[in-house]
């Protein structure tokens, strides 16, 4: 980097591979009345350059906290975070100038102009006025927002909104793009549409930190993922890597009308096992690699001890059986 006579600057440790965001043992307690509630525990996370990583976890998991401590936003109660070769809290305002944020809510300027929410951006980085209009207007073209441009932000719809926090995000070139829950509230088609802009960032060479608490949109769009739970990572991989990790056993669920203890006792002797199963009052759940015929086992078991079917469900492996594999329990965004 050239630097002026004169002008001197500490600058933390970059790091020499092509590391965009690492983690030592981050941790975030928030103090409580009734007791300290630990958001994120020793977090242990490490995202490329150029990589799109998603943090996937149901409400309160933690992603917000883990976006907001990486972004500088939220100090860590405990560990170290290098965004972009620089240690969020030993130098926060080298982290922010690198980095664009989409926080999950909206966070325009409503009484502005569409193009002045991302021009003033420009200003507040210190690009000169034509150059921060000349950007803002091109990313509006680029987003399919050239006509909402003299709009005032308010007027946008949810999805068209997204679309411009994205914009105003990428004014000063950020290094890493965090984007927390870009498609919560929006419609299937916007969902579609910010997919689409998502992805061509990417291609482009865009680093995406994405949090959801979906799992097809974690599927569809993330190379790695780090699932969280409570505040704790359950597995950092790539989707495929996380699935096969379960075992990538399909699960029957069959829930009766009374206590499946009976059901799940000749469940043990299903042809092809033994299979792991596992009886929660009316309900027996059933993991295996060989699932064919095990659902018609059960009927016919849960017939002969005089149960009657209230429900009855087969799930091939996915992410969503993993989770269930990690945790022991469904996925309940
Ligand atoms: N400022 C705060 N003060 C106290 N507790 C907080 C604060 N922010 C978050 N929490 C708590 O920390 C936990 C993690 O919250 P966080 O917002 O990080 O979750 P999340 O994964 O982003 O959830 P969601 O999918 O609902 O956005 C939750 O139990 C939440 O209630
Ligand atoms: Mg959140």
């Amino acid at each position: 980097m050239f630097l002026s006579p004169g002008h001197t600057r500490t600058v933390a440790a970059a790091p020499v591979d092509s590391t965009a965001i690492r983690t030592e043992g981050l941790r975030k307690v928030y103090p409580r009345a009734d007791g300290d509630l630990v958001a994120v525990e020793s977090l242990e996370l490490t995202v490329r350059q150029g990589e799109f990583f998603g943090l996937l976890g149901t409400n309160g998991a933690g992603k917000s906290t883990t976006i907001g401590m990486l972004t500088t936003l939220v100090t860590p109660t405990a560990g170290s975070a290098w965004v972009a070769g620089q240690e969020v809290t030993a130098d926060p305002v080298g982290v922010k100038s690198r980095i664009g944020v989409v926080s999950q809510n909206n966070t325009l300027d409503g009484a502005l102009t569409v193009v002045d929410n991302l021009a003033f951006r420009g200003r507040y980085f210190g690009m000169p006025a034509s150059a921060a209009r000349r950007r803002a207007t091109e990313l509006l073209e680029q987003f399919g927002l050239a006509d909402k441009a003299t709009a005032r932000a308010h007027q946008l719809s949810g999805g068209q909104a997204r679309r411009v926090m994205i914009g105003r995000a990428l004014m000063h070139l950020p290094e890493v793009l965090f984007l927390d829950e870009p498609t919560a509230g929006v419609d299937p088609q916007a969902r579609d549409d910010l997919w689409q802009i998502i992805k061509a960032l990417h291609k482009d060479g865009q680093t995406v930190v994405l949090t959801t608490h979906y799992l097809d949109e974690a599927e569809a769009l993330c190379q790695r993922l780090a699932v969280i739970d409570h505040g704790r990572l359950l597995a950092s991989d790539t989707p495929e890597a996380i699935k096969a990790s379960s075992g990538a056993r399909t699960v029957i669920t069959v829930r009766y009308d009374a206590d499946a203890a009976p059901a799940a006792e000749a469940a043990h002797r299903i042809p092809g096992g033994p299979h792991d199963v596992a009886v929660d009052g009316p309900t027996v759940r059933v993991r295996t690699t060989r699932p064919d015929g095990v659902l018609a086992h059960l009927l016919r078991a849960g017939s002969a001890a005089g149960l009657t079917v209230r429900d009855a469900v087969t799930t091939p492996p996915s992410l969503q059986t993993a989770f269930l594999t990690l945790t022991g329990r469904d996925y309940k965004p």
